[in-house]
């Protein structure tokens, strides 16, 4: 069994070979902490862990064991991991042992995204219940080991089994004490296009946090973070990353404590929260995924891609490879009609794109930005006769149609603003700060949920749509709940992500076979709880290929290639006027949900040729793209960062691709070999440039001498070669023999 119980040693370990998580019932009923991270044998008592608790108050502690769900107020100074205000206004709490229950399988979390499992072999689920005597408040804490993976999905669910209500002030999803503060923290920060980017420093004393307060995981921060050894490296040594399955507000914290331990917490961000529990209520807390790896980030980014395509993504999509698209948004904007959109879609059908996708401008009397958000009916101006006659006419040139939506917003320039003022988010008798000409629906009532469900409904009905993007295009101000008592206006954030949820739940729930992208201004959602909704994202609305590079790079540490979405645009680039060659553009945007965001009737003969090439070539390796094993090798992040590479390799390993990219061209390079990793030492892999054109003809080599000697990537002849301008991409297509 990968979850022991063992009731001498009182000890719980969750094992499967691949990592441990040791727990112990401490003598006064405390749920100590012993060990996350390399696996140990099982049938061991491993209690002498535990001595490396910071405080001084033995009368209360007998062992100096650090908690598994540290309290505030009782000796151990370090972040709380839970604190709940009670009636008389004092936080203490002293959670004991009650009971515990093994169970086969993983229980959904209600409200909440989660990772699953595909039946009862596949986990094995423990839950503990601590109990405070004083209030009788219940915590079950909940742990999901997967039997394949080293991972661990935790959550918990606090009940008010006491006869008066109580506040709930910080609930964290995880905290996890370590030993020792030998690790660099890593996290995803950015900001508008420039998002994920990968951040990294030593842990000092003292706390450092990212996380959010706008009401969304947001552009700035990514509800992940990993630590890693001073030495560790892509494919060596200790990593540990903790992600957090939800879409809001959130706090990721280290605090490094004197002696020299770490703490690490993850989930709602306290800031602003305050939850009512009344006797009997319960309050669920979201998801953490907690993984570890001996094979540093890979190994870690190995573990988060694999569960988060295949036990978080669900629905018909999450396993169908996914259609190259045209989105309508960068090629014309808002100034389209059916006739123009059409004459897109039959540009391309003839490059053979096979989802046209109709972004923005579609409903109201949008026209700019500046109003409609809300008015989910067509604009018959541009689209006589609605939706149904335009997605008709894409069908029959063979195309898949697509729609935008930004279900949450509603413009002041609206007729639903106009009719209920009050649903959009905002405080009675202070004026709503605009951004981009919009506020925020308040989706902590559920009549907006409900209008939002008929709306949005009526719309995916009047036309043979099958693919939606679910846009989020700015943050909340004015927090408040219209519905609320001032007494709970505390649990507004959370409730206004439950009821997207709710919304997402429904919408995804009845039209099952339409593929849903999210997106918030690019990847200002990109993020575990959404992914559990829509199995990909629109990565950035930076869709230049240098800025790519490390956005794509940066997401890759947590998610998989099947979610980021990845779309070749016109130049001069139209976020940072950067003109690339259009190879280079496909090159990095193949590593991710291919598409085009551009507007192919601009596109010359030649062009058109080579986008032709490129979808063939995607359509070609889609699958190697969408499900293979993505590796890192050159970081942009390192160095002048005028390198990238990476590479993508099947399951089976009988094929890869590999990417290079060079920022700036310099005299005489020198002679460089990219070392390959994840291939099959034994075979023999036919290696051929792509485009061909560009190449230097094929050649065979060996998996072993890739790995170990590396592949030269200069031209053959370096004089006339390709490699001599700025901004190149080369390209190899790997196929053992
Ligand atoms: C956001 C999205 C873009 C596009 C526009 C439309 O910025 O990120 O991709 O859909 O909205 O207004």
């Amino acid at each position: 069994m990968p979850i022991e119980w063992d009731p001498e040693a009182r000890q719980f370990h969750l094992g499967n070979g691949l990592m441990s998580y040791v727990m112990r019932v401490l003598e006064n009923g405390w749920l100590g902490h012993l060990h996350f991270g390399a696996p140990l044998a099982a049938g061991r008592s491993y209690a002498h862990l535990g001595g490396r608790a910071f405080h001084g108050f033995s009368n209360r502690v007998g062992e100096p064991v650090p908690l598994e769900l540290p309290t505030a107020g009782s000796g151990d100074f370090r972040v709380p991991a839970l604190v709940v205000e009670q009636a008389d206004g004092s936080i203490v709490l002293d959670l004991r042992y009650a009971s515990h229950a093994i169970r086969p399988g993983k229980p959904d979390l209600p409200g909440l995204p989660s990772t699953y499992a595909e039946g009862d072999a596949e986990a094995e689920t423990l839950e503990i219940v601590l109990v405070d005597d004083p209030t009788s408040l219940r915590v079950t804490l909940r742990y999901t080991l997967f039997r394949d993976r080293p991972v661990i999905a935790r959550s918990a669910t606090i009940s008010n089994a006491g006869a008066a209500a109580v506040r709930i002030r910080t609930a964290m999803s995880v905290s996890l004490d370590l030993a020792d503060a030998d690790w660099h923290l890593v996290t995803l920060s950015g900001t508008w296009a420039r998002e994920r980017h990968v951040e990294e420093g030593r842990l000092l004393p003292g706390r450092r946090s990212v996380g959010s307060l706008r009401g969304a995981s947001g552009l700035e921060h990514n509800p992940a973070l990993v630590l890693r050894r001073p030495r560790a490296t892509e494919e060596d040594g200790e990593a540990i990353g903790l992600s957090l399955v939800y879409s809001g507000n959130f706090l990721a914290e280290a605090e490094v404590e004197p002696r020299g331990t770490t703490r690490v917490r993850l989930g709602l961000h306290p800031d602003g929260f305050a939850w009512t529990l009344e006797p009997a209520a319960t309050f669920t807390v979201p998801e953490a995924v907690l993984a570890w790896s001996d094979a540093g980030l890979g190994g870690l980014s190995d573990a988060s891609h694999g569960l988060y395509r295949e036990r978080l993504a669900r629905g018909a999509w999450r396993d169908r490879p996914r259609p190259i698209l045209l989105n309508s948004w960068e090629g014309v904007y808002y100034a389209f009609d059916a006739a123009r959109l059409v004459d897109m879609a039959r540009a391309a059908a003839d490059l053979g794109i096979e989802l046209f996708v109709l972004d923005d401008g579609w409903f109201g009397r949008r026209d700019d930005d500046a109003s409609s958000l809300g008015d989910w009916v067509v604009d018959e101006r541009k689209l006589p006769g609605g939706l149904g006659p335009l997605a008709r006419d894409v069908e029959a040139l063979g195309l898949r149609f697509g729609l935008w939506i930004e279900p949450e917003m509603v413009s002041p320039r609206s007729r639903l603003f106009e009719a209920h003022p009050d649903w959009a988010i905002g405080i009675p008798g202070r004026q709503r700060t605009e951004s981009r000409n919009q506020y925020v629906l308040d989706l902590s009532r559920p009549e907006v949920v409900d209008h939002l469900d008929d709306a949005l409904t009526r719309v995916l009905e009047s036309a043979p749509i099958s693919y939606v993007k679910w846009d989020m295009n700015r943050n909340i101000t004015e927090p408040y709940g219209g519905a609320l008592p001032a007494a709970r206006q505390g649990e507004f954030f959370h409730r206004y992500m439950l009821g997207t949820y709710e919304l997402w739940r429904r919408l995804t729930e009845r039209f099952p076979e339409i593929l849903f992208e999210s997106c918030a201004s690019g990847g200002g959602r990109f993020d575990p709880g959404l992914l559990a909704f829509a199995p990909q994202t629109w990565t950035s609305d930076d869709t230049d290929a240098i800025e790519r590079l490390k956005i794509q790079w940066g997401t890759s540490l947590v998610y998989p290639l099947s979610s980021m979405s990845a779309h070749v645009s016109a130049v001069p680039n139209h976020q940072v006027g950067r003109i690339t060659p259009l190879a280079t553009r496909a090159a990095v945007a193949f590593f991710g949900v291919f598409g085009y965001e551009l507007d192919p009737r601009t596109l010359d003969e030649a062009d058109r040729a080579a986008v032709r090439d490129q979808v063939a070539f995607y359509v070609a390796h889609r699958d190697v793209f969408q499900r293979g094993r993505f590796v890192r090798l050159r970081s942009p992040f390192e160095g002048d960062g005028n390198e990238t590479a990476w590479l993508v390799v099947s399951d089976d390993r009988r094929r890869a691709v590999l990417g290079h990219y060079r920022m700036l061209e310099r005299p005489v390079p020198r002679f460089d070999r990219v070392r390959l990793r994840g291939l099959d030492p034994a075979a023999i892999y036919r290696v051929r440039p792509w485009p061909a054109s560009l190449g230097s003809g094929q050649a065979a080599r060996g998996g072993d001498e890739l790995m170990t000697v590396g592949l030269a990537i200069e031209p053959a002849d370096p004089l006339t070669g390709f490699g001599r301008a700025d901004f190149s991409a080369r390209l190899f297509d790997l196929e053992a023999t």
